[in-house]
């Protein structure tokens, strides 16, 4: 316990921990919901730090600048056992503060604005179709993750990158164990993996130069001297993973939700035009990455409780977008919600960069699939669906279905 620790909040809850429901924040937050806007947890080496729960509280302190998102300091927050493995070694853009980071971001910016994603929308809906052309051509059933949720954003942004396809085994398969291991040494060891096979990538793309946008960046940051081989590896890196896992997760998780909701599904089926606020909607409700961390670097005064420095602090996404002061009725799934003002792309400088890119993945599968397959539903017991543990980004494991 801190001294600046009100008596009035509860003994620190365990974070992460895995949700009941698939689509519902762990039952075990429900004393953080009850100790809005900032109460404490235990992460799993013992350590307590702040978890963030208020909608306003959260936006004003991921615009903080007194709250670092370095990881390689000292006292940055380990989540989990595992990602002790990677500490040290850091993470372009997510995992590093301005002025540097706004050196990067600057660096990508163009190329994931809302006009360059409109322009991909053709190719998005082409590889969708091909991709349901495929399910239909073997049957009426099948996996959705490994058919569908999977390929639709690792094949969107491996020719956004200019990453060949043909190697999504290998990448998809590393950046599983990067983001949930189970050992500190798969951490290290597929990270590794990923940087040597990207950096030969990017050895071969500057003289045999491709389309995509690491050739861009090759021509026009690399060999100008503005960036390095190391750094282009590294945003390569989190451009990759981030490209596909989360997206692929919302696919996922979003059609198990939808059938698990037919009611708001069959308002979606009788008006099409829902659909991006639905994309909005499900992106609230899920929050499936849940957990953003930070250190303090100075003494930062908030809601009646002071953060010092070198303490760690943890915004849980799931908690603060059902904040009953901005989402009315926060728990149901509602297409008509007057805000949309959800975190789950996070806030500040670090607003998840590929947005605009996941908006339209999003809209683009959940609508064709929905459309072209009228009869989807799910193919086992929903109870006997795995899903994934609260330790990282949220999603199926597997998602048996049958039209
Ligand atoms: C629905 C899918 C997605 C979700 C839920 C999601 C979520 C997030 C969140 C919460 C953050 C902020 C992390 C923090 O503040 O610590 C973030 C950052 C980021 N996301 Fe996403 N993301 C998604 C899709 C994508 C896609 C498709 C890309 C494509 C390249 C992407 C690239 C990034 C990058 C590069 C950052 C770091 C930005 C920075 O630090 O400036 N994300 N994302």
């Amino acid at each position: 316990m801190t001294e600046a620790m009100s008596p009035a909040l509860p003994d620190a809850v365990a974070f992460p921990q895995d949700r009941t429901c698939p689509y519902h924040p762990p039952a075990g937050y429900e004393p953080l919901r009850e100790n809005r806007p900032l109460s404490r947890v235990t992460l799993f080496d013992g350590r307590s730090v702040w978890v963030v729960t208020g909608h306003a509280e959260a936006r004003a302190l991921l615009s903080d600048a007194r709250l670092s998102s370095d990881r390689t300091r000292e006292a940055f927050p380990a989540a989990t056992r595992r990602f002790k493995g990677i500490q040290g070694r850091g993470a372009a853009l997510v995992g590093v503060d301005d002025p540097e980071h706004n050196r990067q971001r600057r660096m990508l910016i163009p190329s994931f604005s809302v006009k360059r994603m409109a322009a991909m929308r053709p190719q998005i809906q082409e590889t969708v179709d091909r991709l349901i052309d495929a399910m239909v051509a073997l049957g009426t059933r099948a996996e959705l993750v490994s058919s569908f949720a999977l390929p639709v954003p690792s094949m969107v942004i491996c020719s956004l990158l200019g990453v060949p396809y043909a190697d999504h085994e290998f990448f998809e398969g590393q950046s599983r164990r990067l983001l949930r291991g189970p050992e500190p040494a798969d951490v290290e060891d597929a990270r590794r993996r990923l940087d040597t096979y990207l950096e030969a990538l990017i050895r071969q793309k500057r003289t045999d130069p491709g389309d995509g946008l690491l050739d861009e960046l090759i021509a026009t940051r690399l060999e100008t001297g503005e960036t390095t081989v190391e750094e282009l590896v590294a945003l390569a890196v989190i451009l990759l993973i981030a490209g596909h896992e989360t997206t692929a997760n919302m696919i996922s998780l979003g059609t198990f939700t939808l059938l698990q909701h037919p009611e708001q599904l069959s308002e979606l089926r009788d008006d099409p035009s829902l659909m991006s606020e639905a994309v909005e909607e499900l992106m609230r409700f899920l929050s499936i990455a849940d957990g953003m961390l930070r250190v303090a670097t100075q003494e930062i005064e908030v809601a009646g409780v002071t953060i010092r420095p070198d303490e760690g602090v943890v915004f849980s996404t799931s908690v603060i977008n059902r904040d009953e002061a901005v989402f009315e009725e926060p728990d149901s799934l509602a297409w008509n919600r007057p805000t949309r003002h959800h975190l789950a792309f996070g806030f500040g400088i670090h607003q998840c960069l590929g947005q605009n890119l996941a908006r339209a993945e999003m809209e683009i599968a959940l609508g064709t699939l929905f459309r072209r397959l009228p009869g989807l539903r799910l193919a086992a017991d929903p109870d006997e669906i795995p899903f994934k543990p609260g330790d990282t980004i949220q999603g199926m494991f597997e998602l048996p279905v049958a039209w």
